[in-house]
């Protein structure tokens, strides 16, 4: 039996091995065109990287608040090494909770105007335990079609019935809602800003569906936090707080330097989570320099308004200038801003007109974008400068016309 079943399983299992992503080995055979797990070393407090001996102008990303590498960001996290040591101790229930868990999580609940809050050690961690933790068999969740993976994981683990609903369309989910049974929970998730396109979730709207129907709201603020609302707390300040979500959660790896991820609601949603999150019970605890830095970050977001307003305006004069030469940047209006090219060859060969430029903006492909929607993915941090922004422009818009792109 195993004799014939072990070869068997074992060419099934090359076959997968050689066909993974195919089209990224195809799209990198010539060096030019690699993008993928680049070496890059940043240049700390900027915006450049160095690759291969090269400094380029990083265009892709995550650090929103540009304090990736910021001293006091970089001091809270010795600072918490020295103090509990490397390593996470065990998992948060038994041996693994340090007093710096809980004042970050004390730190996030204020932030985020709720009782309590629980960190995960990812945002990844934090929205699979959180769906998992509300919905199971009998229960239905409903999924913006663009949300991140990370959701349509969480969804597909907790057994629940999952329905997907028309990108940023409430009608839709409204209907979406009204065929399905009522019974059991229902749970509306949906990206505040989404990665890919940097569109924003009509919060309003949403919420009144989801009321209307007796549903649950949840929002991922991984894009949000930092960069949308006047002070960065992300889609409700966005919304001057016309409504609020049921189940806010986010990330400590983008606009935050850190890794992580967090859930923030009340004490007793936030006790439940506890002990039924299951990627929160059954993993270590974050590390002392995560859970450090990210503390530090919070707190000075939540002084250093400035970084959100900068991120805000210069993101929308870099959207202007780019799709006033004739650049298609989608719907997006935060920090997020695609360049939308057209198929994947094409985004990579613009990709590699940038380089030329001195400019790394990363392609992202189909399947994670519909067919002929590859783009480049621009993020702005506090750290691009006006100077700086206006140079990149210029680059992205001599490389553009060098791919026929636009007219030069
Ligand atoms: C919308 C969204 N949610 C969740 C995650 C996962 O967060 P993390 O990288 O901290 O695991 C990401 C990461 O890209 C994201 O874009």
């Amino acid at each position: 039996m195993t004799a014939t079943l072990a070869p068997a399983s074992r060419d099934n299992l090359n076959a997968k091995v050689r066909g993974t992503h195919r089209r990224v080995k195809e799209l990198e055979s010539e060096p030019n065109r690699r993008n993928s797990f680049m070496p890059y070393v940043p240049v700390p407090g900027t915006p450049f990287v160095d690759l291969f001996g090269e400094r380029l102008l990083m265009m892709s990303g995550y650090s929103y608040l540009g304090l990736s590498g910021d001293a006091r960001v970089n001091e809270a996290a010795k600072r918490a090494v020295d103090m509990y040591g490397t390593g996470s101790h065990g998992v948060r229930a038994l041996a693994g909770t340090t007093p710096l868990h809980e004042e970050l999580e004390t730190e996030l609940a204020g932030f985020n105007g709720r009782e309590a809050a629980l960190v995960f050690s990812s945002g990844y961690a934090a929205n699979v335990g959180t769906v998992g933790a509300i919905c199971g068999p009998g229960d239905q969740v409903f999924i913006d079609k663009y949300d991140h993976a990370s959701i349509v994981d969480g969804c597909q683990l907790s057994g629940a019935t999952v329905t997907r609903f028309r990108h940023n369309d409430p009608e839709h989910l409204d209907r979406r809602l009204r065929d399905a049974p009522a019974t059991g929970v229902r749970l509306v998730i949906v990206d505040s800003v989404y990665s890919m396109d940097g569109d924003i979730a009509p919060l309003p709207q949403l919420r009144k569906v989801c009321d209307d129907h007796g549903a649950l709201l949840m929002v991922d603020e991984a894009h949000a936090m930092g960069v949308i609302g006047a002070t960065g707390r992300g889609i409700e300040e966005h919304f001057n707080f016309e409504a609020l979500a049921d189940v806010k959660l986010g990330t400590l790896s983008k606009g935050i330097p850190s890794m992580g991820g967090w859930v923030a609601g009340t004490a007793e949603f936030i006790y439940h989570l506890r002990y039924a999150a299951r990627p929160f019970l059954f993993s270590a605890a974050l590390g002392a320099a995560q859970t450090g830095a990210a503390l530090e970050a919070v707190r000075i977001l939540d002084r250093e308004a400035w970084r959100v307003a900068r991120i805000q305006a210069e993101s929308a004069r870099f959207r202007s200038t780019i799709s006033a030469a004739g650049m298609n940047t989608g719907a997006s209006e935060t920090a997020v801003v695609p360049l939308i090219i057209g198929t994947d060859l094409e985004a990579y060969d613009f990709a590699t007109a940038c380089r030329d430029e001195g400019i790394i903006g990363l392609p992202v492909v189909t399947p994670a974008v519909p067919v002929s929607t590859a783009r480049l993915r621009i993020a702005i941090t506090a750290n691009h400068s006006p100077e700086i922004l206006d140079e990149a422009a210029r680059g992205f818009l001599r490389a553009a016309a060098r791919c026929n792109l636009i007219g030069g």
